[in-house]
């Protein structure tokens, strides 16, 4: 199949096409600005901390950037941080985390390096009452953070990029990647090392009819990546 691998161009394309006229360019202008000269993993986190490429810094509490080691070879690509997330500063700390863990252990992958992240860094919700609810992620804010998980996968050069969900699978293939097509294939790069791989996202396991099937599918997709252990 037409390799798909192609971090960062498809998604200008697509903004250009269909929705440049939904995205105001004065309050999401991208995250490109705020890029440091220096390209480790430390220096992209403390840089990304001060973003404010879209407006979904003024809400939430604080970036959460991907973390994990830089000689991972397995990249973790969720969508945003949730709730719990954007307190501690962390990705998949929350429900969502705690499953994504026991299906990586039920993989068999429990052990093996890995370096988590989302697509967008900051939390969008809205308030309800004390509560505050997940909203996923428009477009623009997407195309506005992309820098940094571009930046991110640059440093890291990863043998496989797993995308948790649409989102971050278009963010990572294009817009026009359509999961239900592509659930657990191992895609070939076109540009950009390694190779990529994508699932759902932990969450809509969390909220299957069917819990049980949904976790066993997730797990037989994990079951799809080829490590090659130290
Ligand atoms: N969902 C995500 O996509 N990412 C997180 O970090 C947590 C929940
Ligand atoms: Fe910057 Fe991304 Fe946060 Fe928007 S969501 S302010 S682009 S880090």
């Amino acid at each position: 199949m037409r390799p798909l691998y192609l971090v960062g161009t498809p998604l200008k394309r697509l903004v250009t096409a269909r929705a440049v006229n939904a995205i105001d360019m004065t309050s999401q202008p991208g995250a490109e600005r705020f890029m440091p000269d220096r390209t480790s993993l430390s220096a992209l986190r403390e840089a990304a901390a001060d973003c404010e490429g879209c407006e979904l810094f003024q809400a939430a509490t604080q970036t959460v950037f991907g973390t994990g080691p830089a000689r991972a070879r397995l990249v973790f690509v969720g969508e945003q941080p949730g709730d719990q997330e954007d307190r501690a500063g962390e990705p998949f700390v929350g429900p969502a985390g705690r499953l994504l863990d026991h299906a990586l252990a039920d993989a068999g992958l429990g052990d093996v390096p890995r370096y988590v992240t989302n697509a967008v860094k900051h939390f969008r919700f809205t308030e309800r009452g004390k509560r505050r609810i997940h909203r996923a992620p428009n477009l623009g804010q997407l195309r506005a953070c992309l820098p940094w998980l571009t930046a991110e996968l640059k440093a890291i050069r990863p043998e496989l990029v797993v995308c948790l969900g649409a989102t971050a699978a278009h963010a990572v293939f294009g817009p026009d990647f359509r999961l239900t097509q592509h659930r657990g294939e191992l895609l070939e790069p076109a540009d950009g090392p390694g190779q990529a791989l994508a699932t759902v996202h932990p969450s809509s396991v969390l909220r299957a009819e069917d819990r049980d099937e949904a976790y066993a599918q997730f797990v037989a997709d994990l079951k799809r990546i080829p490590v090659h252990k130290e």
